[in-house]
């Protein structure tokens, strides 16, 4: 099914197969890439609700700012936040290359620190790092959504884990239930998991009147 529905979406482009090929040659987690099918559905989201202030939380190999990055307007801008810093080269690397480098502005450093220092409104935030900290991510990020933004929560199913037995150990796991559960009790939103590939929560923030 994975592979039909590949063929039958549009195509990820030349860089971004590089990207992938590369990541998968040279970094120890290739897997924590969004990769092509997830990567359409960002850029289409973009194209749909055409934001112009987008931040994401944790970059990794830049493959899905780049994605974001695509259908972004002109006049559109990506915050992107990496704590790896062996990542650094990798990432603008790619940003070089994408033609997007304009519209993307990297941080290398915590989420933590670097979310509470943007002097920013955004339109759409993607959340896609440390899986014990989206609880924390999400309250700093909150005020700093316009009302009627976007929020994406990635890997919120969390390879099914979320429905199993969690050992008191499994830290990513507890993060993830806390930050469904979380979602779940937030009136100031709506929310809907998608179950594309890990869990993809798609959450609107609520325009009060
Ligand atoms: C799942 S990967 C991101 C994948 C990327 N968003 C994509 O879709 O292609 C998670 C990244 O978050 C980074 N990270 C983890 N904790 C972080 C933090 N507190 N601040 C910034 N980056 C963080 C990790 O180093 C890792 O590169």
């Amino acid at each position: 099914m994975d592979e039909y529905i590949l063929a039958n979406i549009d195509e990820e482009g030349a860089q971004l197969a590089r990207l992938y090929r590369d990541a998968h040659v040279c970094l120890v987690r290739p897997r924590m890439l969004s990769g092509h099918l997830q990567g359409r559905l960002l850029k289409m989201l973009v194209r749909l609700i055409q934001p112009k202030r987008i931040l994401e939380i944790g970059t990794y190999t830049a493959y899905a700012t780049l994605c974001l990055a695509e259908a972004l307007p002109a006049d559109g801008e990506i915050h992107t936040i990496e704590k790896d810093d062996e990542m650094e080269d990798f990432i603008r690397k790619q940003i070089e290359l994408s033609g997007f480098k304009d519209k993307i502005r990297l941080y290398i450093g915590d989420a933590l620190d670097v979310i509470p220092a943007l002097d920013e409104t955004f339109d759409l935030v993607f959340i896609d790092a440390d899986k014990r900290l989206y609880c924390e991510y999400y309250d700093l990020i909150f005020e700093k959504v316009r009302p009627g933004g976007l929020i994406l929560a990635d890997n919120t199913l969390w390879s099914g884990k979320v429905v199993k037995t969690v050992v008191p150990s499994d830290k990513q796991t507890q993060g993830i239930l806390r930050f469904n559960e979380k979602i779940k009790q937030d009136m100031r939103i709506e929310k809907v998991i998608i179950p594309l590939r890990d869990g993809l929560t798609m959450i609107y923030k609520r325009i009060l009147t």
